[in-house]
């Protein structure tokens, strides 16, 4: 048996949980949610969210994760294996923990993809002429490949730095935990706080931009955002919204986390990291991410269009209102720039965590080297790209997300927090996380995990079958134009799910025919 990489020092795994948790979600997911729905009274639901489903889930995974490392497995068919050995079929369940990750690592590259793309086209001066949404808008959709115009007749630029994008993923995971996954978050972490930090300062400066209007003044545009409207609470939509922001923002209930925490040593703390890693996160998202696009917009656009272009997509804030912002400010080349890069640098320490489930899958059940497991996922990751890619027209993205990024998402939460509280123990779990722990839990949590959570969890789910599964099975808010290629997407990622439990029976017998008795 080969020896598994480890994190080099504590300092590095918390940087590399921080850089999966802080990305995409963090600067235009969460501020297009708040603004939507309720404005600060979002930040209601959102807490109870933080601390009954986030910050367990996060202490969860990271213990499970570092429990599993210690039987050589990094991802969750093994390590669910590990907590019930006579239950033959535990491990099937893991299979979502590599499924989910790969399903958001097909779309989420891709769009780091255009951050990286509108980087340079920043740098460069390309949207510089640009002065309304509309035409933004068109420069988006060409670049897209969702219409041929003036700016770009096809969608090889696109292309092209989806593939530079995919082989810079590529190329880190090839050099590992500590040499490749490690050494780039330590450095692109801090440097894309001091991007939005830079940003932030830049917006608190903004003023009253438009003398016409007195009104759109930058404390206004803090009150938009923050006002609480206490009337959205009473919808059942904004709850369940804010639990799937928390998921996908700290990067939880997908096996991610899981992943990277399997390479921990025995002794190493998990409560403070993982409180740590928690912190820095929601630090970046409240504070930074909800410091800038809002606000920003609201002194230049005003209430009544800010609405609107929320409303109308989360790329649309961030690809088309911010570039125009920028071109109304001096050096608008330059922040157009560190907006993008601190997107590109947010997006890639999060992809990367997401390949890494599959590739530890490969590494530890079939026993293959780092370098051809990367190869390997590589090439299939490759292949499952082009979908979103050249079908983000019909729909593809969106179905991607939703069930990769938002379903697979809170079952599998589900499904951890059971078998860590009740198949595990709830007296073995708390033991286990306490191990070499350098913060003590408080008590309640004892509670909350083994009731609160898993309630919370399938009331969520209950709830939403009951309101909306029929609508979902049978594609009814899918146009008849787009429905063939939502079938065809939910064909392939039925196949992979298949594919992936076939793996997992594959690598379990042939362990037990390597006469590895105590793992089978
Ligand atoms: N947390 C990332 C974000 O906020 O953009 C997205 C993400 C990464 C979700 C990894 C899930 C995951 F496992």
């Amino acid at each position: 048996m080969k020896k598994r990489d480890t994190w080099a020092s504590r300092l590095g795994i918390i940087m590399a949980v921080a850089g999966s948790a802080i990305g995409l979600g963090n600067f235009l997911r969460f501020p297009a949610k708040a603004a939507s729905n309720g404005g600060g009274a979002f930040m209601i639901p959102y807490l109870v969210a933080l601390l009954l489903l986030g910050l367990p889930l996060m202490w969860i995974e990271w213990t499970l994760g570092r429990y599993g490392g210690g039987f050589e497995h990094g991802t969750a068919p093994g390590i669910f294996h590990s907590i019930r050995r006579k239950n033959r079929f535990i491990k099937y369940f893991g299979v979502i923990g590599i499924f989910g990750p790969l399903v958001i690592f097909i779309y989420y590259s891709y769009i780091e993809s255009w951050t990286l793309a509108y980087s340079i086209f920043s740098l460069f001066g390309k949207l510089s002429p640009i002065s309304d949404q509309q035409t933004m808008q068109s420069f988006l959709r060409g670049y897209q490949g969702v219409e041929a115009n003036g700016f770009f007749s096809s969608i090889l630029p696109a292309y092209a730095f989806f593939l530079v994008t995919f082989f810079i993923n590529m190329g880190v995971i090839y050099h590992g935990i500590r040499g490749g996954i490690e050494r780039i978050c330590r450095i692109a972490v801090p440097v894309l706080f001091i991007c939005a930090v830079i940003l932030l300062l830049r917006v608190l400066s903004l003023g009253t931009p438009d003398p016409q209007q007195p009104s759109w003044n930058i404390t206004n545009g803090f009150g938009f955002l923050w006002n609480p409207d206490f009337n959205a609470l009473k919808s059942g939509k904004i709850w369940i919204e804010a639990a799937g922001q928390m998921f996908f923002t700290l990067s939880v209930g997908i096996g991610v986390i899981l992943t990277y925490a399997s390479y921990l040593s025995k002794g190493d703390d998990v409560t403070l990291s993982g409180l740590s890693a928690t912190s820095l996160n929601e630090v970046a998202e409240v504070i930074l991410g909800g410091s800038i696009i809002i606000p920003a917009a609201f002194v230049f656009f005003g209430p009544d269009t800010i609405r609107s272009i929320a409303a109308s997509g989360t790329f649309n804030l961030g690809f088309v209102t911010m570039p125009l912002i920028m071109n109304r400010l001096p050096v608008s080349q330059l922040f157009g720039f560190i907006w993008f890069f601190l997107l590109f640098l947010a997006g890639i320490t999060s992809s990367i965590s997401l390949a890494q489930p599959a590739v530890a899958f490969i590494e530890d059940e079939f026993n293959i080297g780092r370098k051809k497991a990367v190869w390997i996922f590589g090439i299939v990751a490759f292949i499952l790209c082009h979908f979103p890619v050249f079908m983000l027209k019909h729909g593809v993205v969106d179905e991607l997300d939703f069930w990769g990024g938002t379903f697979f998402l809170v079952l599998f939460a589900t499904i951890e927090v059971i078998l860590f509280a009740w198949v595990f123990g709830i007296g073995n779990a708390w033991d286990e996380m306490h191990r070499g722990a350098d913060l003590r839990v408080p008590k309640i949590y004892k509670f909350i995990i083994k009731y609160v959570t898993p309630l919370f969890l399938l009331t969520v789910i209950t709830v939403w079958m009951w309101q909306e599964w029929l609508s979902v099975i049978v594609m009814k808010n899918v146009s008849a134009v787009d429905r063939p290629y939502v079938l065809g997407t939910r064909i392939v990622l039925i196949s992979i799910l298949a594919a992936l439990a076939i793996a997992v029976k594959i690598a379990w017998r042939r362990r037990e025919k390597g006469g590895d008795v105590n793992e089978a």
